[in-house]
């Protein structure tokens, strides 16, 4: 029987946000300015909440509504990256390859009458990680990664540090710590699928006072990455607040809004252990800029970067 889905034809192009909590983010304000400087201010924006791990049906029919909709333009999709690509890949005519390496997408798009995913986060994640280190900063330092939550974005940065040809840009061990194994299941084939001299381990926990004696074990100057989306899409950090980062660390909290648990966890040890506390506003504006260009399809030159990050920062939070 063929599947049954409820396209509402739209009256004005529409980009979608799929995400948990959409209407909080600062993307709303920041749209519209995008679409002046974009020369498209018809365009509008509108959230789609989905519950975490959700039916397969509901991501289904967030994908059929922009597939069958002609002004359904695209979408950005955060949180449900790996859950949207395993309900609905078939639904594409094209997924490039970060997508099907990474078994995830956040950028759905139109083109030629063709639907396509793209994975944004191992080029966005990478960038952040890049404006936030620096060139040659494992080399440099001897720190390692330590990445709670092996999900779009955790994996996507183990892709970009796997892929830097400088041996000081890569660490000499990354740790991923993820509740489900499952998703462990899913980095390890990921990485199982890369030459690397990068030693991967793989912890399934989700006590904060493992991940503690975990984060104690890390060396000095170590990245401490929460990709949980605890302290944003579910109550809590992944550590304690007894939890030691490294001395000299760079602890980099994936969200920019929410309680942000992890984040003044890191900063109270801004001084005692010399913690360096980055949050996810630069990967916000490079994951958008990102998805954006890829639905409108117009080139994102590094000017054109920089005059949307200008309006973008007006407008934080
Ligand atoms: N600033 C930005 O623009 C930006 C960009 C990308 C991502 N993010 C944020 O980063 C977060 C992660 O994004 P994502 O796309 O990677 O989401 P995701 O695919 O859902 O990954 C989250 C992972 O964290 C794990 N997890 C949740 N609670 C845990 C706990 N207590 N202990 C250990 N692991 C736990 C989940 O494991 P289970 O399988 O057990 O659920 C899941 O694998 C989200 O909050 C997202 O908003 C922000």
């Amino acid at each position: 029987m063929a599947e049954a889905f409820n396209v509402v034809p739209k009256s004005v192009p529409t980009f979608y946000f799929i995400g948990v909590t959409t209407t909080k983010s600062s993307i709303m304000q920041i749209f519209p300015l995008w679409m002046e400087i974009l020369g498209h201010p018809e365009m509008v924006i509108e959230g789609v909440d989905i519950r975490i791990h959700a039916d397969p049906q509901d991501y289904r029919q967030a994908v059929a509504q922009i597939k069958y909709d002609p002004l359904s333009q695209g979408a950005l999709v955060t949180t449900h990256k790996i859950d949207l690509y395993q309900a609905s890949q078939d639904m594409f005519e094209y997924l490039d390859p970060y997508a099907r390496t990474c078994g995830e997408l956040s950028s759905i798009s139109k083109l030629d009458g063709r639907l396509e995913g793209h994975a944004k986060d191992p080029i966005t994640a990478g960038l952040s990680l890049d404006a936030i280190l620096g060139p040659g900063y494992f080399g440099r330092t001897g720190g390692q990664v330590l990445c709670f939550g092996a999900g779009g974005s955790g994996v996507a940065t183990a892709l970009h540090l796997i892929n830097k040809p400088d041996p000081a840009d890569r660490p000499e061990r990354f740790v991923f710590v993820n509740r489900s194994q499952w998703r462990l299941d899913n980095a390890r084939a990921m990485v199982a699928s890369h030459p690397t001299d990068i030693a991967f381990e793989y912890v399934s926990n989700q006590d904060p006072g493992v991940n503690d004696r975990i984060m104690a074990g890390m060396p000095p100057a170590s990245v401490v990455i929460n990709a949980t989306g605890m302290g944003k899409d579910t109550p809590g950090s992944p550590v304690t607040w007894e939890g030691l980062f490294p001395p000299h660390s760079i602890a980099w909290e994936f969200n920019y809004r929410g309680e942000l648990d992890f984040m003044h966890q890191a900063l109270a040890q801004r001084e005692s252990r010399q913690v360096r506390v980055e949050d996810g506003w630069v990967y916000f504006v490079h994951g958008w800029t990102q998805v954006v260009a890829q639905v409108l399809h117009v080139e994102l030159t590094p000017e054109l970067f920089a005059r949307l990050e200008r309006a973008a920062a007006t407008m934080r939070k």
